[in-house]
């Protein structure tokens, strides 16, 4: 023992030695104050932050500042980051940046700063910002930009100062030869004049002047060469436009224009849409009050319009000869107006229709008009239709895609969709379908996508889906099922997406999901799944679901005390996403996981596990994410044993450990990202090999450990974890471990030359000691629990048990302690002796032979002759059981003093007299604590087992 003390300590100096440096100076680690990095490169910090952090790694290309509370920025707080192409400092309250700021972000390439306060856009702002081509100041109170502003933006492509107050646009186009992009968004921007954006050609492709209460658009010279899309969007503006355009050919290039809510009279708008007659594709006409029906007629003329909206116009009838002129059309919306009817003939002429829009109207059927186009896009989402009839889709064999969610169908006909044979995508959502009838149960041989969720079904019949066999996305999710018969999914062979959350499912057995074998996601969260048992189950329910990859199971509701079947996940050999979340779960069967060996991402949080058996993960050996939060577990150790060789994201937030060993995190050689917030922890050395691998580690992120709080010793209660020195606590070891190496070194020597004379002496010495600690730390907190503690050797067990045990207990009423009776099991034998010892009033020492080699009776003398010392109290009584001639005691050098002193009584002289021999320990019981000394009239009568104690 002392040996493997010396070696240990050794290796520790060395070690020591060796690591020196990293006590001196701690390298910077991967631990950040506020922020984290993922993906190596991504920094993000979402923490209150009011200044811009200081410790981001310089690898860093992509910071999310995001959402903080800083205010300004300064020259100095972006020099650790020389490598941004990304910064997002959007919604903070920065009013300033000093001048400089970005000088060294020669790679920036966006820079978002929307939603913050700054006022002016100044000369040095931006300096630096050679490589940036996309800057974001949306939202902000920036009402001037200084000429040189924007100086270093030589390759700006896309400029944003929506929703700011700026009243004009010098000094925008400047220095940003190559902007393509500019918006300019809800400014106060009344007056137009291209020549204070710039007197020579652009080349933006995109202007937005949308909500500005516009009055003038003076366009002098041809700027727009390459102007593709112009916004003039506005609402709420009394006055009518001044357009001046010097020459049509300036805006030739516009395809797409958006003149909602532009007031002017009917000839002012025809003269601003014939500056576009030669190129325009698409068309915005929303919130036009009057004249619409002119207005489109005016479009339609335009040959090359394509696309068509004119949504928000109060539209409650389409007649016949309202669209006639749009044989161009290839696409129109119509939504968000207040349509009821629809003239049969309406969209006879639009030859070329492929998508119609008509969701947020009031159409109360699937209009007749429809069936007339060939559409293949047709959009009746958020109306009143209560009905769908069997004609309602006839002919319509182009079809592809069908809106029908949001109106209030309740039940389907089987008929209904059966002229949509090529449809591919259909949606049934939030429409009150309680049945479907069969309307899936004939000619979709395409569709691949059905959206049936938030509907009001409460069952599925056997082949209800038979006749989907290209479906591969289903959704049924928020619907009302309770059992799932089985065949239900007869038919979905192609299906690979299938979500029933939020249902009220109870079960599910391994003839309902059969037919689904090409199905790789399974959701089935948020039901009324349970099993009460681990026993294994006759039939696993995703027994022939072999191509699953991912599988949602948590959150089942009524789920108190539940378990898993632990071969409920039999079959599922491809699986690699399992979320089981949230299920009160409180243990899981070792062999849960044996039939998933392909397993990636667990996710276990929210159970209420405590501990998990050692060997539960060494099947899954791919394991990349742990997810184990809020669940209660005790230590870390469970990962010991789990092999986890690819392990790189670890989540444990809100668990009950509070202390981590080295060798569990040495278990995941692959870790990068450990999550531990919402612990607390032991801010002592036994966390100390944790704190300094958290600083110093160059692997492992372990996040917001700066917040990482203390709950124990309890004077540290609500400190920081990283805020303890460590150093102190290391270096502390190291040297008690010098020191005591040289003690051992020297007392293995000494040791060694005393062996043979002083042997007892120096082990009484350390039992004396340890007695001395325990009485100077338990003095005065004693009552006494027993009479006496009767100390003897086990082969000496039958006289005790046979005949003192009832004379004493029995008899006279003496309450005894007996080591293998009263013991504490589990307590370190030392402190049971000691406590044994002054719990009871007396110790009486069954002497034999025996007891006298028996090392643990050797230290019950030690304590008790030690209290004897201490307390000066009498309480030893010896017991001989044979005559142990004083030459044969000289060894035991204290007992032979404490013979002299104490009460003992001889057994084996008490054959004749029995009765007296029990009197006389009797009597030695009941005396009190008499000063040492006043007792000697007692030990004298009986005299001594063999000599006389005092030759
Ligand atoms: C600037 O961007 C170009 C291309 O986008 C890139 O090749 C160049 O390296 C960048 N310059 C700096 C300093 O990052
Ligand atoms: C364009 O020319 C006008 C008149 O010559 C001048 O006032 C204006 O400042 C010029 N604009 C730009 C951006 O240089
Ligand atoms: C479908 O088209 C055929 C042939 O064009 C026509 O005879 C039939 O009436 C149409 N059906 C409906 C319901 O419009
Ligand atoms: C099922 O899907 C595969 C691949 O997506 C496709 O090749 C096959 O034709 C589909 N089967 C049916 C019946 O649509
Ligand atoms: C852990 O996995 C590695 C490699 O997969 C293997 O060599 C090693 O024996 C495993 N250890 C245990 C304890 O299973």
């Amino acid at each position: 023992m002392p040996l493997r003390g010396i070696c240990s300590c050794s290796f520790g100096i060395l070690y020591f030695i060796l690591n020196l440096n990293s006590f001196i100076c701690p390298t910077a680690g991967y631990v950040l104050k506020d922020c984290r990095v993922t993906r190596n490169t991504q920094a993000i910090c979402q923490n209150h932050l009011k200044t811009f952090p200081n410790d981001i790694p310089a690898r860093v290309t992509s910071l999310d500042l995001s959402g903080n509370l800083i205010s300004k920025l300064n020259k100095t707080d972006l020099e650790n980051v020389p490598n941004l192409l990304h910064l997002d400092l959007r919604r903070n309250l920065i009013s300033e940046i000093k001048s400089g700021t970005f000088v060294c972000q020669i790679s920036l390439e966006a820079l978002l700063l929307n939603s913050n306060r700054l006022g002016k856009l100044q000369e040095g702002m931006f300096d630096g910002l050679v490589n940036l081509t996309e800057l974001s100041l949306t939202s902000n109170k920036i009402q001037t930009v200084a000429p040189a502003a924007f100086k270093s933006l030589t390759k700006l492509k896309l400029l944003d100062l929506s929703h700011n107050k700026l009243r004009h646009l010098t000094n925008i186009l400047q220095h940003t030869p190559h902007l393509q992009t500019l918006y300019i968004t809800a400014n106060k921007i009344t007056h137009f004049h291209s020549w204070e954006l710039s007197n020579k050609s652009t080349e933006l492709i995109s202007l937005d002047l949308s909500l500005n209460q516009l009055m003038v658009f003076r366009l002098t010279a041809d700027i727009f060469p390459n102007l593709t899309r112009l916004d003039l969007e506005d609402h709420g503006n009394k006055n009518h436009i001044v357009w001046e355009v010097n020459d049509t050919s300036y805006l030739s290039g516009v395809s797409k224009l958006d003149i909602s809510g532009v007031c002017s009279s009917l000839h002012g708008l025809q003269e601003v849409l014939e500056t576009f007659n030669s190129s325009l594709m698409y068309l915005r006409l929303n919130n036009m009050n009057d004249n619409l029906e002119v207005l489109i007629n005016i479009s339609c003329k335009i040959p090359s319009l394509t696309s068509l909206k004119v949504s928000n116009n109060n539209i409650k009838v389409i007649r016949s000869d309202m669209l006639h002129l749009c044989t161009n059309l290839k696409e129109l919306d119509l939504g968000m107006n207040k349509i009821t009817d629809i003239s049969d003939n309406s969209f006879q002429s639009l030859r070329q229709l492929n998508i119609l829009v008509m969701k947020l109207n009031r159409l109360t059927s699937v209009p007749y008009a429809v069936r007339k186009t060939g559409i293949l896009k047709l959009d009746l989402s958020f109306n009143n239709i209560s009905v769908l009839g069997c004609d309602d889709f006839a002919n319509m064999t182009r079809l592809r895609i069908l809106h029908l969610s949001n109106n209030h169908l309740s039940v389907l006909k089987n008929c209904v969709f059966r002229d949509v044979v090529n449809l591919k995508h259909l949606e049934l959502q939030n429409s009150s379908i309680t049945k479907l009838n069969g309307a899936f149960k004939n000619n979709m041989p395409n569709l691949q996508v059905l959206y049936l969720f938030n509907n009001q079904l409460t069952d599925l019949g056997h082949g209800e889906f038979k006749a989907l066999n290209s479906l591969q996305n289903l959704s049924l999710q928020g619907n009302k099922l309770k059992t799932l018969q089985k065949g239900a999914f007869n038919g979905l062979s192609n299906l690979t997406y299938l979500t029933l959350e939020s249902n009220a499912i109870t079960q599910i057995t391994n003839s309902v999901f059969r037919d689904l074998k090409a199905l790789k996601t399974l959701n089935l969260m948020s039901n009324h799944i349970k099993y009460t048992s681990e026993k294994p189950i006759p039939y696993p329910p995703f027994a022939e679901l072999s191509q699953l990859e991912t599988l949602l199971i948590s959150a089942q509701h009524r789920r108190l005390k539940s378990a898993l079947p632990q071969n409920f996940l039999q079959g599922l050999t491809n699986l690699s996403v399992l979320n089981i979340r949230g299920n009160e779960l409180t243990s899981l069967h070792p062999h849960t996981f044996n039939y998933t060996p392909n397993l990636n991402v667990l996710y276990l949080s929210a159970n209420d596990f405590r501990d998990l058996p050692d060997n539960l993960f060494s099947p899954i050996k791919k394991l990349k994410g742990l997810y184990i939060s809020r669940t209660n577990l005790r230590s870390l150790d469970f990962l010991l044993h789990a092999n986890l060789t690819e392990l790189t994201f670890l989540q444990v937030r809100k668990n009950a450990f509070s202390v981590i060993r080295e060798p569990a995190m040495l278990s995941l050689p692959a870790l990068v990202y450990l999550d531990m917030q919402g612990n607390s922890f032991t801010c002592n050395c036994d966390n100390a090999w944790f704190l300094q691998w958290v600083i110093t580690n160059k692997q492992t992120q372990v996040s917001d450990a700066y917040n990482f709080e203390c709950n124990y010793p309890p004077n540290l209660k609500g400190r920081k974890l990283l805020d303890i020195d460590v150093r102190s606590c290391t270096v502390d070891m190291e040297f008690i471990c010098y020191i005591s190496t040289a003690c051992a070194v020297i007392m293995t020597i000494a040791v060694s030359f005393t062996h043979h004379f002083l042997q007892w002496h120096l082990v009484y010495a350390y039992y004396l000691m340890l007695a001395f600690l325990y009485n100077s730390t338990h003095k005065n907190k004693r009552a006494h629990q027993y009479d006496a503690f009767v100390s003897y050797n086990a082969n000496d067990e039958g006289w005790v048990l046979g005949e003192l045990l009832p004379k004493l207990e029995d008899e006279q009423g003496w309450r005894l302690c007996l080591h293998h009776r009263d013991f504490q099991p589990g307590k370190p034998i030392m402190e049971n002796i000691t406590d044994a010892i002054y719990g009871s009033r007396k110790t009486i020492c069954v002497v034999s032979r025996d007891y006298l080699e028996s090392e643990w009776c050797s230290r019950e003398i030690q304590v008790a002759s030690f209290r004897l010392f201490d307390e000066q109290k009498d309480v030893l009584i010896l017991v001989f059981l044979e005559d142990i001639p004083m030459q044969q005691l000289s060894p035991y050098y204290r007992m032979r003093r404490l013979l002299k002193r104490q009460t003992y009584l001889s057994w084996s002289r008490a054959d004749a007299h029995p009765d007296l021999f029990w009197e006389k320990l009797r009597q030695a019981l009941e005396t009190r604590e008499h000063p040492m000394g006043e007792h000697l009239r007692l030990t004298v009568e009986d005299g001594p087992p063999g000599e006389r104690p005092d030759q």
